[in-house]
Parts: structure tokens; C-alpha cells; sequence
């Protein structure tokens, strides 16, 4: 896209300032868990209780994104977009790829699942039936949320990197990623903790350094944030290095899909795990 453009976009949004920031804010977990569970789910259910909401999860996305109009970066244009549309964006291609996949699945599981903005929905699409639906997240917070709009998802409290195991067998999954990923600086460890859940199929939908490395303007805009915010900048690399150790195998790629954030265009990978 065009610097002009884009620089003019950049400063009717609350993401100018990264032209002129400098200091990284550090993502530990305990930064995480005060960004989530203390703040935005906890004045997620604050605001929830005032509005009397019913079992309903668009009314409490709503309540998180504030804003009914969105604008986001989609095919490399500035798009205005409904904040309904924009979910069901987000929505319709895990979607697909979660049909395309599924195959024996008998756990639909989503690591760092929020407040359920995905997995209540999908738990709820006709098309999908899994025989469980598991959400693990390190927010108790997100975690009540989901569990007072669908109470037979099983919801598992903690730091997904640090679980040793679930307390119910598991076979047979397919892992959804989404915004999830991306705050963690990546190891084969942290990898195979994914393969801990019995996975199928993970596919992930994330914000990836990698696939931002030309050099235009634009491009270098998101590297600098990635930096000075501490995402993630090795997602793909460790990925390529466990397909070497034959721990999984990638089997399908889009780059930079779709953006919320103009700084942070999520693309797609699924991974198949080595037989
Ligand atoms: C940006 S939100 C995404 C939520 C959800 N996937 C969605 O797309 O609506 C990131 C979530 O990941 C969770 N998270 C981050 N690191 C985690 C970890 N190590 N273990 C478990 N959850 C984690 C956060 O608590 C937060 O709820």
C-alpha cells in the first residue's frame, strides 16, 4: 500500500503513535494475565452484569470491541467493515478449514481461548459436532464467561505451557490458535505441548513476523510493532524446525489474510501431526 495512504489511515486510528514509539513493553505472563483477566474480561463481565446480556456471545463481543464499525486491512486495502461481518470474517475461515480437517476429531480444543469469542460459537454451529469442546486459557475470567453462556464446554484454567497433562483422557483433537501464539517466543518445547493434546490438526490463525519481512514501509511499520509490543517473531521458524524433526508436517500457508489491527495481519497455517 501507498506510504501516504497508509500514514493517513494510520493516524485516524488509535495505532499512530508507533511512529514515534520507541520503549518494548515486555510480555511476561503476569503482564498477560493483568491485560486479560484483570482488565479487559474483567470489565467485560462488570459491563455484562449492568446490561442484563442473555446467553448470547455477539452481545458480549460487542461489549469488548466497543465499536460497531470497524476498519481493517483485508486483500492489502482499507476496508470498513461491520463489526458482524468482521467476527464472521475471522469466523467463516477457521471455519472452513476446521470442516476441511475435522476428519475423526472428537475434541475441538482452543488454546488461549479469551472469553470465548470463537469457541462459544463454534460450540454452538450445527455443522461442527465434536463430542467435546475444550477451552484453555491462563484468565479465570475469560473462562466464566464462557462457562455462564455454554456451561457443557469444558473449561481448563492455567499457563497452556506449563500443563503436563489433562485430567480427562484425550484422543483425537483438532487445536485452534487464534491471537494466541503470538505471545510466546517459540521453542520445539513449546511446540510439543501442542502435541501433548493428541492433535490431529492444529490450525492457527496468527499474526506471523516471518511473512513481514520486505522491506517496505508498511512492512517495517509492522516488524516495529511486533517488537516494541514483544509478539512473537519466531512462530514459523520453530514450526519449519519441528517439521524437520518430524514432529508435524505444515500442509497449507496464506499469508497476511486479514487485519483488525492494521499492524498485525493474521495469516493461516495448518499442521498435521507426524504419524
Ligand atoms: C488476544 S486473546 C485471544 C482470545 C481468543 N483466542 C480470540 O481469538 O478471541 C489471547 C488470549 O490468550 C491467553 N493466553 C496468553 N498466553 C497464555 C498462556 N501461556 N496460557 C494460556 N492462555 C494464554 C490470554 O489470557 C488471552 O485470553
Amino acid at each position: 500500500m501507498n506510504k501516504k495512504r497508509f500514514i493517513l489511515f494510520l493516524k485516524n486510528t488509535h495505532y499512530s503513535n508507533i511512529l514515534e514509539k520507541k520503549h518494548i513493553l515486555r510480555k511476561k505472563t503476569t503482564s498477560i494475565i493483568k491485560e486479560f483477566d484483570q482488565v479487559k474480561y474483567k470489565n467485560l463481565i462488570k459491563n455484562s452484569k449492568k446490561l442484563k446480556l442473555k446467553k448470547d456471545i455477539f452481545n458480549y463481543d460487542k461489549i469488548f470491541f466497543n465499536k460497531d464499525l470497524l476498519q481493517i486491512l483485508y486483500k492489502n486495502k482499507i476496508k470498513n467493515i461491520s463489526l458482524k461481518n468482521y467476527l464472521a470474517l475471522n469466523f467463516k475461515i477457521l471455519k472452513e478449514y476446521i470442516h476441511k480437517y475435522k476428519k475423526n476429531g472428537e475434541n475441538f480444543i482452543e488454546v488461549g481461548c479469551g472469553y470465548g469469542s470463537n469457541l462459544v460459537r463454534f460450540s454452538k454451529d450445527k455443522k461442527i459436532s465434536f463430542k467435546k469442546f475444550i477451552g484453555i486459557d491462563l484468565s479465570l475470567t475469560g473462562l466464566k464467561i464462557i462457562n455462564k453462556i455454554n456451561s457443557k464446554i469444558i473449561t481448563v484454567a492455567g499457563d497452556f505451557y506449563k500443563l503436563q497433562r489433562l485430567n480427562f483422557p484425550i484422543k483425537q483433537s483438532l487445536i485452534i490458535s487464534n491471537c494466541f501464539m503470538m505471545y510466546k517466543s517459540h521453542n520445539l518445547n513449546s511446540i510439543k505441548k501442542f502435541l501433548l493434546l493428541q492433535p490431529e490438526y492444529i490450525i492457527i490463525l496468527e499474526p506471523i513476523y516471518e511473512f513481514n519481512l520486505k522491506k517496505t514501509f508498511y512492512h517495517s511499520l509492522v516488524r516495529k510493532y511486533f517488537k516494541i509490543n514483544d509478539y512473537s517473531k519466531n512462530i514459523f521458524k520453530t514450526l519449519k524446525k519441528a517439521e524437520r524433526k518430524k514432529l508435524i508436517k505444515i500442509i497449507k500457508i496464506k499469508k497476511n489474510l486479514f487485519s483488525h489491527n492494521p499492524l498485525l495481519p493474521l495469516s493461516l497455517i495448518v499442521i498435521k501431526r507426524f504419524k
